[in-house]
């Protein structure tokens, strides 16, 4: 058995109660289902800035009625300390998803992106401390290594932030050490890189590239390529970052108080990305195999390469991903053709 086969026998044995914020996003909405189907006890908190009901109906409709029984949503805003410490009450762990997303809209807004990515966190951490919670994991971003040269990017060795948005996910790092060391408060930190699956929001101007390109590929849209396609990045399929918070929300202490690389340890360019995911979709639309993308500027605030070491977590937590890129995005495309209305 390995380490995440353990967790999950370990769960389906013992309930225990969950925080997730951001439960009606993507990446929570999963939690949540991954969770629920565990037979444990969730709360959800989300305010549906970025978020969506119809994702926690789907969550309803793939468990039993009992499982969904154990499931209590707050609508709240983790700007306001109250609805934190409401949502706080009673919990074993926390899995922190709530911010907004995207370089882009943090360039468009940074005031916004800093109100909900900075003061929301602090009020969740005082929020998880104050109701002693066992282990506080969270949301942490690839972003953070910004202008840093090295690959594959390595936790300790980073540069200097490239946009507002990774200045913020930055900040919750150094808030989660301090609160370690002045309060004793356990959090986790999972750097993740471009992760993809059911339920990413292919939807509005900050939409992440493969939901924006699947919608245009099926709906035989323009598609654009920012710069020249040969910019990579580690894309990571979210049964990954599913895996990688069980496994941080219940490993041993000595693991609490650092960051981890979540991703798959490998680069893909964007022009590679598009032919994978032209060919899976041709299989289904006929018209996708004569798609051409078209080439547009490079996007300020970008980062060129992107690649995971994710040896610490492999050792330290016992991440071991089960989903390559090819397996990822051919479960993506099922989910988005049964589900994107054309
Ligand atoms: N998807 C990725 O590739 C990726 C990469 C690195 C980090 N992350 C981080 O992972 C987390 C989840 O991202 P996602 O891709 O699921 O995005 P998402 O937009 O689908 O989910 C974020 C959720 O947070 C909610 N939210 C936003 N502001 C809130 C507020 N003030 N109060 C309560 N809820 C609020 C939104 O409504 C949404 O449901 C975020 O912290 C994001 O920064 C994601």
């Amino acid at each position: 058995m390995n380490k995440f086969q353990e967790v999950q026998h370990h769960l389906a044995l013992h309930s225990y109660h969950w925080l997730v914020t951001g439960a009606a996003g993507f990446i929570g909405s999963n939690l949540v289902e991954a969770l629920l189907k565990l037979n444990q006890r969730v709360t959800g908190l989300d305010n549906f800035a970025t978020g969506h009901r119809h994702n926690l109906e789907q969550v309803k409709d793939s468990v039993t009625e009992g499982a969904w029984m154990k499931f209590n949503f707050i609508e709240g805003d983790i700007r306001n300390p109250a609805d934190c410490a409401r949502a706080c009450e009673g919990v074993d762990f926390v899995l922190h998803q709530a911010a907004l997303g995207s370089v882009s809209r943090s360039i468009d807004n940074p005031a916004l992106t800093n109100a909900v990515n900075i003061d929301g966190f602090l009020n969740m951490l005082v929020a998880a401390r104050d109701a002693g919670v066992k282990r506080f994991v969270y949301a942490a971003s690839s972003s953070t290594y910004g202008d840093h040269p090295a690959l594959p990017k390595v936790e300790d060795r980073i540069g200097k932030p490239l946009s507002p948005y990774a200045v913020t996910k930055y900040v919750n790092e150094l808030y989660a050490d301090v609160f370690g060391r002045t309060y004793g408060t356990e959090a986790i930190g999972l750097r993740y890189f471009n992760v993809f699956g059911p339920r990413q929001d292919p939807h509005g101007a900050y939409a992440a590239v493969i939901p924006q390109w699947v919608s245009a590929l099926i709906r035989n849209q323009p598609l654009r390529i920012n710069g020249d396609g040969e910019t990579s990045r580690d894309f990571c399929y979210i049964d990954n970052v599913v895996q990688a918070n069980l496994l941080a929300a219940t490993a041993d202490k000595e693991a609490a108080g650092q960051v981890y690389n979540i991703a798959l340890g490998d680069r893909t360019t964007l022009n590679q990305l598009y032919g994978m995911m032209r060919s899976l979709l041709a299989e289904r639309y006929a018209h996708v195999a004569g798609h051409e993308p078209q080439y547009v500027d490079f996007r300020r605030g970008d980062v060129r390469h992107s690649q995971a070491d994710i040896g610490k977590a492999a050792a330290l937590l016992g991440y071991q991903p089960t989903h390559r890129i090819g397996e990822g995005l051919k479960q993506a495309m099922d989910w988005y053709v049964r589900n994107l209305p054309q």
